[in-house]
């Protein structure tokens, strides 16, 4: 890990840092020494920030990526940009298609603009494996695979990519691709919107789960080891990342919903299952991650399992309540 004195220099701008994965990040940020501002329009609120505001390294910026003022007064002194702020998901992106791709899409160009003009280090942007959409499960797909969106949130990541790439080839903008496998895992927001996280929420109040298409395979990731990704990418040197996509994740952590469902029937004992297979939920892909596991040289720290745990511990200590899954759940 790079505690070094010259992350001290360093000031990195986190879009959408309020958010289920920024409020983690931010989090390992600081404590790898890095100066950190988070540009957010509070959303979801600002409480998963709070335990940092009064850090002496770190700067709340409330504003909205859309907002070119907003962004340009952001960017000030800024090193480095790593930009989460989105409508993120399937749904939510359905029940306002206009806003998400204002926030999207032109957000990014909004940001990417002003980063450039700016002169920033590295800008690393968060896509998704969910651009793959539905692919044949035999192979994991590598990054040049097609791509096959199934939502208005995928093309939207699909479309800021293209964007990225064509400005990376100007030669003084460096912009990275990281399509993340779906998160899990306790974080300031914890999201229950996301297949671990709601499974073992519901298993556990409900003493049941209802899965759809549980052949269909995602690959995953603990919310903590998506931090560590963006600080050992932080680390690397811009010029050889601008332009290329990733896929980011572990190869060792694909799994069908049914894997999934076995693991958390591992760690928390007996509860029933209904199954459903019908095509509700049509996504399956399976993903190929030597690109970035070779780049990077590191491993994960947490498997499902232990975010399986983590979630029900926090549950059952009432860090996590009721109301923080009514607030974070699939709407
Ligand atoms: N969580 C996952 O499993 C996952 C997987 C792949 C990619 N991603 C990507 O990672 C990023 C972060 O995801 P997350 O799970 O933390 O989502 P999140 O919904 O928890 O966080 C998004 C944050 O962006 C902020 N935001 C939204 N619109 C904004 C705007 N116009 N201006 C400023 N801030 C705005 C929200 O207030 C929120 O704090 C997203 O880009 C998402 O697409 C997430």
């Amino acid at each position: 890990m790079n505690r070094s004195k010259e992350n001290d220099d360093r000031l990195v701008l986190v879009t959408g840092g309020a958010g289920y994965k920024g409020s983690t990040l931010c989090r390992e940020l600081l404590f790898r020494g890095y100066r950190v501002r988070v540009l957010d329009c509070l959303m979801y609120g600002g409480r998963p920030l709070s335990g940092l505001f009064n850090h002496d390294k770190f700067e709340f910026v409330r504003g909205d990526v859309t907002v070119r003022q907003d962004v340009e007064a952001a960017m000030d002194g800024v090193t480095d940009v790593i930009h989460l702020a989105a409508i993120v998901g399937d749904k939510p992106c359905e029940c306002d298609p206009q806003r998400s791709i204002e926030i999207n899409y032109y957000g990014t160009q909004i940001l990417a603009e002003a980063a450039r003009k700016k002169k920033v280090g590295h800008f690393l942007f968060a896509s998704s494996c969910s651009n793959y959409g539905i692919t044949d499960s035999a192979t994991p797909i590598k990054e040049d695979g097609e791509l096959n969106p199934v939502s208005l949130y995928a093309e939207t990541k699909i479309d800021c990519e293209r964007y990225l790439e064509n400005a990376a080839k100007t030669g003084d903008f460096f912009p990275v691709m990281l399509r993340f496998s779906t998160a899990f895992g306790v974080s300031g927001r914890t999201r229950f919107d996301l297949i671990v996280n709601s499974f073992t929420y519901e298993a556990l109040r409900d003493k049941r789960i209802i899965v759809y298409a549980e052949e269909g395979w995602r690959p995953f990731l603990h919310v903590l080891d998506i931090a560590r990704i963006y600080c050992r990418m932080l680390e690397l040197p811009k010029e050889g990342l601008a332009g290329q996509i990733y896929n980011a994740g572990w190869n060792e952590q694909n799994y069908t919903k049914r894997q999934i469902v076995q693991f958390i029937l591992d760690v928390l004992g007996e509860f029933e299952v209904d199954r459903i297979n019908t095509v509700e939920d049509k996504r399956s892909y399976r993903v190929d991650f030597f690109k970035i596991e070779k780049l990077l040289g590191i491993t994960p720290l947490k498997t499902v399992k232990d975010g399986v745990a983590e979630i029900a511990a926090a549950i059952r200590t009432g860090l996590l309540t009721e109301q923080d899954f009514e607030n974070n759940k699939l709407k």
